[in-house]
């Protein structure tokens, strides 16, 4: 059932009709290499597609709300159900998990502790492998098996190396997995070898990790599955199409992202663009990106050279997720931060520790990396960037469950000692709920309760 009477004959994949176009140099190419670079500048290459400007989007908008209805494999997929604006693979059979479709949480007790009445987060927590991840590997891993490759490879935090692995082994691909030893949760290294990934622990940081996949590609018949892909990036965009859809395709004022190697805001960017061109809607939200003081390569490039160059760091944060210093999209970064009118915030460890508590005590959670959003808003607000009568949109790019380590320290009480953290952190012991031991009595469990009664909730959320 369509609303109008303008048709979208597009549940098809039509022939190629996308190309390699350079963000430097505007370039066309019908192929790309394998570092998705322009030979002719050395900018990084992005997908277009002339055939997605002659949509009709009051069609498009019917279109796609129908095939929630619908159970075909593509309509299932919260990724491919925007396959009109997706670049079109040689057939139906695409590398799917049913990623996508993720919920938009409103968040009360945030809200009227900052007084931002409509802020909302959108979990991609909830996908398939429990990240943000999952929305770009289905576009790169179908095109990844379509090309004939054997080996997909990434250097990754963990949760693209779980994602990578996963759609690998959907695709009947094999996988190899480059991640920092010691400096990736548990949980998402053992998805990677749950999944079938040849799983290297390199003596290196992410950084080190991903010069080394470059190279490696050059020298051996994998294909490379991180952000620089610009397939990732396709089907990363679907996420913001799917936000406004859930708002009923009134633009937020702000989407708020955290920052790592920079593939997430770019993508979110490039789908927002896209919608503006093809009047999905009037106007922009404004991007902002959030990253940990300790992995600010952005922040600084922004800040120490105008947005020109990229200031690297050597990057040191808990929240491992985005603990990068040498982000591979920072030009598409800054661009859509110029574009949108956003704004770049840097967060320290004890406001992302208090966000992430938070965001798990709207019965919520997710992983650390991503409560740089919460702590991000929070500081934008203070600063007067964000208003409280605005609408604000978090983006969650990681479930509560990708670290469990973290999580555990906190509530223990075993994050942020030493002198000078423990003064600070005292105002965490409000969000601790750490796990008591006890005897296997009724007395004893009865004591407990009480106890807690008393003390009341150690959090407002009454
Ligand atoms: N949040 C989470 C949970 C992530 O895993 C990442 C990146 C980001 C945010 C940052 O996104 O890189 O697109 O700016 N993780 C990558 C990985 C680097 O290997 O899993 P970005």
């Amino acid at each position: 059932m369509h609303s109008s009477n303008t048709s979208e004959k597009g549940s098809q994949p039509s022939q190629v009709s996308f190309r390699f176009r350079c963000i430097g140099c505007g370039s066309i190419a019908v192929s790309a290499a394998q570092d998705f670079r322009c030979p002719e500048c050395s900018s990084l290459l992005e997908i277009a597609d002339s055939s997605w400007n002659s949509r009709n989007p009051v069609a498009l908008k019917s279109l796609w709300r129908e095939r929630r209805t619908l159970n075909a494999s593509l309509d299932l997929s919260g990724v491919w159900r925007f396959r009109e604006l997706l670049p079109a693979p040689e057939s139906e059979d695409v590398v799917t998990l049913r990623e996508g479709n993720t919920p938009l949480y409103e968040l009360p007790q945030s809200s009227r502790k900052t007084g931002v009445s409509r802020l909302y987060a959108k979990h991609q927590g909830m996908n398939p492998t429990g990240s943000f991840k999952d929305g770009g590997m289905t576009v790169a891993a179908t095109f990844a098996r379509q090309a004939g490759y054997r080996w997909v490879a990434c250097a990754s935090t963990g949760n693209t190396s779980a994602s990578m692995a996963a759609y690998a082994a959907r695709g009947g691909m094999r996988s190899l997995v480059l991640v920092p030893e010691g400096k990736i949760s548990w949980s998402k290294l053992s998805q990677a070898l749950d999944y079938g990934a040849l799983t290297c622990q390199l003596r290196t940081d992410f950084d080190g990790c991903l010069r080394l996949l470059l190279e490696l590609v050059r020298h051996a018949s994998v294909y490379q599955l991180n952000s620089i892909n610009p397939f990732r990036i396709e089907g990363q965009k679907t996420l913001a199409f799917e936000l406004l859809e859930q708002l009923d395709w009134q633009p937020p004022d702000h989407i708020i992202v955290p920052g790592g190697n920079l593939g997430n805001s770019s993508a979110i960017g490039k789908g927002l663009l896209e919608m503006l061109d093809l009047g999905l809607i009037q106007r922009l939200p404004k991007l902002s990106i959030i990253q940990a003081e300790g992995a600010n390569a952005l922040v600084r490039t922004l800040r120490e050279a105008g947005g020109k160059r990229l200031v690297t760091v050597q990057a040191e944060t808990r929240a491992t997720a985005i603990r990068i210093g040498n982000p591979a999209s920072w030009e598409k970064a800054v661009r859509v931060l110029q574009v949108t009118g956003g704004s770049c915030e840097q967060v320290s460890e004890l406001e992302i520790a208090e966000a992430k508590a938070e965001i798990g005590a709207e019965g919520i959670g997710c992983e650390p990396a991503s409560a740089v959003t919460l702590a991000g808003m929070k500081k934008l607000l203070r600063q007067g960037f964000v208003k409280p009568e605005e609408t604000v949109v978090l983006i969650l790019t990681g479930n509560l469950l990708k670290d469990p380590d973290y999580t555990m320290e906190f509530h223990r009480g075993e994050s942020f000692q030493g002198a000078t953290q423990e003064q600070e952190g005292a105002r965490l012991n409000q969000f601790r709920h750490p796990p008591v031991v006890i005897d296997a009595t009724l007395d004893a469990v009865i004591k407990t309760l009480k106890q807690a009664e008393k003390s009341g909730p150690t959090h407002s959320n009454v």
